[in-house]
């Protein structure tokens, strides 16, 4: 009944049709294949649509509760589309949303949550290859890192970008010019009415944020990474142009099947230097700095914060789009989009690389130009010759921190000044714009409690707020520092992802108010000048903080989490081992 080989297996396949992983499932002279042949029946397919083609399992992100994947219900439709052309058999599977605007604590608690939902629907169902839907934040890395240790085939599909938004004349950015007008807000500059028409204004489109967020900055390292098509994470979610990357995408993963490329043949070392590369040059988001490393460990490439810190010290920031710059996504695909980026970089990249287009990542580039040299700079004219990111050192960050010197005051990149300290979120804001606590524009502001574990899920609080009566003086920029992440979309002199973090007894939980503390990016130093025999002193005094769970997957979170430099996945599926196929006998 299977036949011999798909009329349409192509040219250069390494794959027969009994050898696909689905055939496990469903071919064979035995009761299991007979049923599960008989389940596609039920499924309302007949053997001449399904039998000896590629099953293209499409994980969807999509949801109700999502404004950056509310189109992607009806994109996977185009990626079907792709599937049957390429002679595949598509199937969506709906998978966990995580909705950077709505998910409390933060979504980051539940990265891991879907990885490990990506990772064993693809191994337990009778899938060969997939293609994965998704864009807001921690998806791109969520839905990678499970395919990465699943092991199959798998094609990238980015949401797109928002379109920009407008405002009385001027264009808005989502999340970098919400906080922009709020501070306008808690300053007295604007009231009400500006604020509804604001609402309004921010966020118009299906698509993530249209700046250079964590969806931007991810959507483009998976595209660097080489796992989307050349040019797809920067079209527009609602431009015609995705619909036909989505379909084209469905096409890419049949083939990808049939010559038997995994994506963790495509994620080598050389490709995630080159995700550094793009990332910093691009001005992006500090959240990829976990999030890469994360991905990095399921594929067993060693990916350090050192090596962050030297593809910053030679990589010019090229893209001008908020918050780094000035335009926005929409600009930047008008521009020539990522090829036009990694074109200039040229000689920064690894170019004679495997992607899943089939071409290697110089031939995706070649040619490729940019369109407007005021969006997408020239190497000879970058918005900044570095600057991306610094990775810091010292008593207060001794498995490290990371600064984005490109998005702060230069004139606070060397500082000293006496701490305020902050024990959690709450106790922020409840005291942060008090007269009486003495903050002038020389404090430096702490927050801890705000980590991986004490946060819980390491919320994006790093930017902590500049107290009101200083920014009614105009005080826009502050020394912070904290164990927190920040928002893609944030700006200021704020050093995050401080390790190890308090909440497990890192140098942090012992700063007091009034300590002095030195930022010093030059020489990548965050030091707390408080000498080793009192800290030691603090040290012996200091109680772990109650955890935060009990029971639920709260409690399986805390208990194998890891710290930002290492990535912040669970120890046990980020450690190599045995991974036994199912039978499906
Ligand atoms: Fe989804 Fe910003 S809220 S990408
Ligand atoms: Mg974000």
């Amino acid at each position: 009944r299977t036949p011999e080989r798909s009329p349409r297996t192509p040219e250069g396949a390494t794959l027969a049709p009994e050898q696909l992983r689905s055939a496990r499932w469903f071919s064979g002279d035995h009761l299991r294949a007979f049923s599960h042949r008989s389940r596609v029946r039920q499924l309302g397919y007949g053997p001449e649509e399904h039998a000896g083609r590629p099953v293209i399992a499409i994980l969807n992100t999509w949801s109700d509760i999502n404004p950056c994947h509310m189109h992607l219900r009806e994109r996977a439709e185009q990626v079907k589309r792709g599937v049957w052309q390429a002679g595949g058999f598509p199937l969506e599977f709906p998978v966990a949303t995580l909705s950077e605007t709505f998910q409390k604590p933060t979504p980051m608690l539940y990265r891991n949550l879907l990885a490990m939902e990506t990772e064993e629907l693809l191994r337990s169902y009778p899938v060969d290859g997939a293609v994965l839907m998704g864009g807001c934040d921690k998806t791109t890395p969520a839905l990678l890192m499970g395919a990465a240790s699943a092991g199959l085939p798998a094609v990238f599909v980015p949401a797109g970008p928002m379109l920009r938004g407008h405002w009385r004349g001027t264009t808005l950015g989502s999340g970098t010019d919400l906080w922009k007008y709020w501070d306008d807000k808690r300053a007295g500059l604007i009231g009400e009415c500006e604020l509804a028409e604001l609402e309004c204004g921010l966020a118009r489109s299906p698509g993530h944020c249209m700046t250079m967020g964590t969806a931007s900055t991810m959507t483009a390292a998976a595209e660097a990474l080489g796992v989307t098509l050349p040019g797809a994470s920067s079209i527009p979610a609602v431009d015609s142009g995705h619909h036909r990357m989505a379909a084209d995408s469905g096409r890419r993963a049949v083939e990808l099947v049939w010559r038997d490329t995994k994506v963790t043949d495509i994620l080598t070392r050389e490709a995630f230097l080159d995700a550094v590369t793009t990332v910093l040059a691009l001005g992006g988001s500090t959240n990829a700095v976990i999030h890469l490393v994360a991905m990095a460990g399921r594929c067993g490439v060693e990916l350090s914060l050192d090596d962050f810190d030297a593809v910053a010290r030679r990589t010019p920031v090229l893209a001008n789009v908020r918050p780094g710059g000035a335009h926005l996504m929409e600009d930047f695909h008008r521009a020539g989009g990522l090829p036009a980026l990694l074109a200039q970089l040229g000689g920064l990249l690894h170019t004679d690389r495997p992607t899943v287009s089939g071409a290697t990542l110089g031939e995706q580039i070649a040619g490729a130009a940019s369109h407007d040299e005021d969006v997408i700079r020239p190497l000879a004219d970058p918005l900044s010759p570095e600057g991306g990111l610094a990775v810091l050192h010292g008593n207060l960050a001794p498995d490290g921190a990371v600064i984005k010197p490109i998005a702060a005051d230069p004139a606070l990149l060397g500082h000293t000044g006496p701490a305020v300290v902050f024990d959690g979120y709450e106790h922020m804001q409840a005291v942060v714009d008090d007269p009486a606590l003495g903050i002038t524009a020389d404090t430096v502001l702490v927050l801890r409690g705000a980590g991986p574990v004490g946060g819980p899920g390491m919320p994006e609080y790093g930017m902590l707020p500049i107290p009101a009566h200083l920014l009614e003086r105009g005080v826009r920029d502050m020394v912070r520092v904290s164990d927190a992440r920040m928002s893609g979309t944030s700006y200021g002199t704020c050093v995050l992802h401080v390790a190890p973090e308090s909440h497990v007894g890192g140098p942090l939980s012992l700063v007091r108010d009034g300590d002095r503390i030195t930022l010093d990016v030059a020489a990548r130093r965050l030091t707390l000048r408080v000498d080793d025999t009192e800290l030691a002193r603090r040290r012996a005094a200091w109680k772990p903080p109650s955890p935060h769970f009990d029971r639920d997957y709260g409690a399986l979170y805390a208990e194998h989490i890891t710290q930002a430099d290492t990535g912040c996945d669970f120890a046990f599926l980020s450690r190599p081992g045995r991974d036994p196929e199912p039978n499906p006998r």
